[in-house]
Parts: structure tokens; C-alpha cells; sequence
């Protein structure tokens, strides 16, 4: 298994990579690219610790080696938000550096599966499946927006509220990955109930946890340590389903089902193409009908911004 993270030398790229260098099966490879000049020496520092992974590092006119025989490919590339910003205000930076790096995986390693971080996710995701196309190698199958981080802070704040050990929660989130777009569905976590006060203050304490951090950070960026754990559970996720375990996670895919947005996070059941099944999220609460409802006209706004981008 050959992985790579593009962005690597950044907060969440460095982060992934210690995850991923102690976390990978024995055997694996682990490719660091970024713009950055320290990116050979975060390389060389994950080197030394003692496990099967192999690490290398690759500067900025070394895509193609980093890409070249990878299957799975991960992007933390871009810049994050300082307060008072919306993941949208990252757009114009982040637009055309997520467009570039999949070009090259495009190039490189058109097979590989896919996992973008890189914010605005509602509108990076459209920008990658439009690039794809476009080079004639798209497989919606292999494309994913990475949305764990929802999941996994939804699993901890119920955790914290209801006294319970967090390995023991789980909670879906739909939708997408910002403000209003991320739907955690707390009607359908197993064993516990809320009154609807809390639902409203959960639900608004989830989808506001991103700026939580950024205004935590005071200017300094946004979640790193969260988001790397995220995306190696993802990441993790996907190589086990590769390798013939059955694992489903939340994720943002192309879903084609016209009544909710083109891309939306369902569970996914991965397998060793990627999506093997996009699974339903089942029955919502009045309270979640009404949230998707309300949020559907932004994300599909978010999608048509990226497909417009790479139409020109
Ligand atoms: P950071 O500034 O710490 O790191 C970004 C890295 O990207 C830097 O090392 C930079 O050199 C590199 N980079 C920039 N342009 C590049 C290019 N063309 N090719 C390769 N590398 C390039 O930022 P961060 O905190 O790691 O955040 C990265 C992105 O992830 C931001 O857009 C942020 O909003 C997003 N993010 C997403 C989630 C999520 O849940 N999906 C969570 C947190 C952050
Ligand atoms: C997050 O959810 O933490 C990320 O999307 C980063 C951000 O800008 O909030």
C-alpha cells in the first residue's frame, strides 16, 4: 500500500503523517509532498521512528515521484481560516491548488482513491470530480470528502454531555462540512436520548466546532491534531476495507440522488475499489428533516461553485 499526503509539511499534513508512519501495515509506503522546503526534513524526522512504513519526502517539483504507484491519496494542501473567516473565504486560494495537485494524481496515479480535506470540502470535493472528468479518469467510486472530524467530535461531545465512554457512541453526520451543511443525526444515536433543547444546542455546538478551534487558535489556524486523527481513522478505514475487512465510515461522496445535493456525506461501506454501497442514512427526526431541508440550497451552491471553477 503505497500512501500519500499532499500538504504534508503543514499542521494536519504532519500531524496525518506521524499517524500514518505508526499506524500503517507493515510494508507500506508513505510519501510526503509539499511546496515547503522543511517537507525532506519532516520526512527524515519520521524516518527514524521504528516501524515498517517507509517515509519519503518530496519537494515541489517532485509530484509525479510522490504520486507515481500510490493508492490512496490524501490533501491537506491549502491555507486555513483565521477568526472572522468562513471556510468559503478560503476559496480562491484553495480552488486552484486542489485543482493542480489532482491534475497530477490524474497524471500519476488515476486509480488512486482520493481523500480531500482541503476547505471549503463542499466545493473542493466538485472542483476534484470536475478536474478528473475533465482528464478522462474520474471514478466517483474513488473521490471522497473527508468528514470524519464531524464524527468523531459529535462521538466526544455526546460522550462529555451524557457521561459515557466515548468508544462506546457512535453518531452519524450527514450532509456536508460547514455551518449549517454538517446534520449530525442525534435521533439515531443508539442507548441515549436528549430533550429537544439539547439537541438544539449540540446540534449547533457540532457544526460550530470548527470556529471554536479557529477562534481558539486566535489567528494561528484552524484544527491540525483533530483533523490529522480524523483522516488517519479514515484513512486507516479504507485500507482495511482494501484489504478485505468491512468497514463503513460517514463520508462526503457523489451520491446522484437529485433530492438531497449531487455530493453529500452517507454511510459508505468501503471495499477494495473504494465505495463499495452507499448505504441510507434512514429516517430523520422532524427537527433533521427540517435542518436538511433549510441547508440544501447552500451546499448545492457550494457544488455548482466548484463545477463552475473548472468550466472556467
Ligand atoms: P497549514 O497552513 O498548516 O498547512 C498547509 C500546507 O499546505 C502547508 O505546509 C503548505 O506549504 C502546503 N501547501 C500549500 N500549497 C500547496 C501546494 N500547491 N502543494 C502542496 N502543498 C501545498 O494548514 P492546515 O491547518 O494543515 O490546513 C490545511 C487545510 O485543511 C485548510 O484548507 C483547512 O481549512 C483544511 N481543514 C479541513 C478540515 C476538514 O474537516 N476537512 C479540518 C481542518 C482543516
Ligand atoms: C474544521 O472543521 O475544523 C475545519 O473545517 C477547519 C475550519 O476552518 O473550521
Amino acid at each position: 500500500m503505497k500512501v500519500a499526503v499532499l500538504g504534508a509539511a503543514g499542521g494536519i499534513g504532519q500531524a496525518l503523517s506521524l499517524l500514518l508512519k505508526t499506524q500503517l501495515p507493515a510494508g507500506s509506503s508513505l510519501a510526503l509532498y509539499d511546496v515547503a522546503p522543511v517537507v525532506p526534513g519532516v520526512a527524515v524526522d519520521l524516518s527514524h521512528i521504528p516501524t515498517g512504513v517507509t517515509v519519503t519526502g518530496h519537494g515541489k517539483d517532485d509530484l509525479a515521484e510522490a504520486l507515481t504507484g500510490c493508492d490512496i491519496v490524501l490533501i491537506p494542501a491549502g491555507v486555513p481560516r483565521k477568526p472572522g473567516m468562513d471556510r468559503s473565504d478560503l476559496f480562491n486560494i484553495n480552488a486552484g491548488i486542489v485543482k493542480a495537485l489532482v491534475e497530477g494524481i490524474a497524471d500519476h496515479c488515476p486509480k488512486a482513491c482520493i481523500g480531500i480535506i482541503t476547505n471549503p470540502v463542499n466545493t473542493t470535493v466538485a472542483i476534484a470530480a470536475e478536474t478528473l472528468k475533465a482528464k478522462g479518469v474520474y471514478d466517483k467510486n474513488k473521490l471522497f470528502g473527508v468528514t470524519t472530524l464531524d464524527v468523531i467530535r459529535a462521538e466526544t461531545f455526546v460522550a462529555d454531555l451524557k457521561g459515557l465512554d466515548v468508544a462506546s457512541v457512535h453518531v452519524p453526520v450527514i450532509g456536508g462540512h460547514s455551518g449549517t451543511t454538517i446534520l449530525p443525526l442525534l435521533s439515531q444515536v443508539e442507548g441515549v436520548s436528549f430533550s429537544d433543547d439539547e439537541v438544539a444546542s449540540l446540534t449547533t455546538r457540532i457544526q460550530n466546532a470548527g470556529t471554536e478551534v479557529v477562534e481558539a487558535k486566535a489567528g494561528g489556524g484552524s484544527a491540525t491534531l483533530s483533523m490529522g486523527q480524523a483522516a488517519a481513522r479514515f484513512c486507516l478505514s479504507l485500507v482495511a476495507a482494501m484489504n478485505g475487512d468491512n468497514v463503513v465510515e460517514y463520508t462526503y461522496v457523489q451520491t446522484d440522488d437529485r433530492d438531497d445535493a449531487a455530493f453529500f456525506s452517507h454511510p459508505v461501506r468501503l471495499g477494495k475499489n473504494g465505495v463499495e454501497e452507499i448505504l441510507s442514512y434512514g429516517e430523520l427526526s422532524a427537527f433533521e428533516q427540517k435542518a436538511k431541508e433549510d441547508m440544501l440550497e447552500g451546499l448545492r451552491g457550494d457544488i455548482k461553485l466548484g463545477v463552475d471553477f473548472v468550466a472556467g
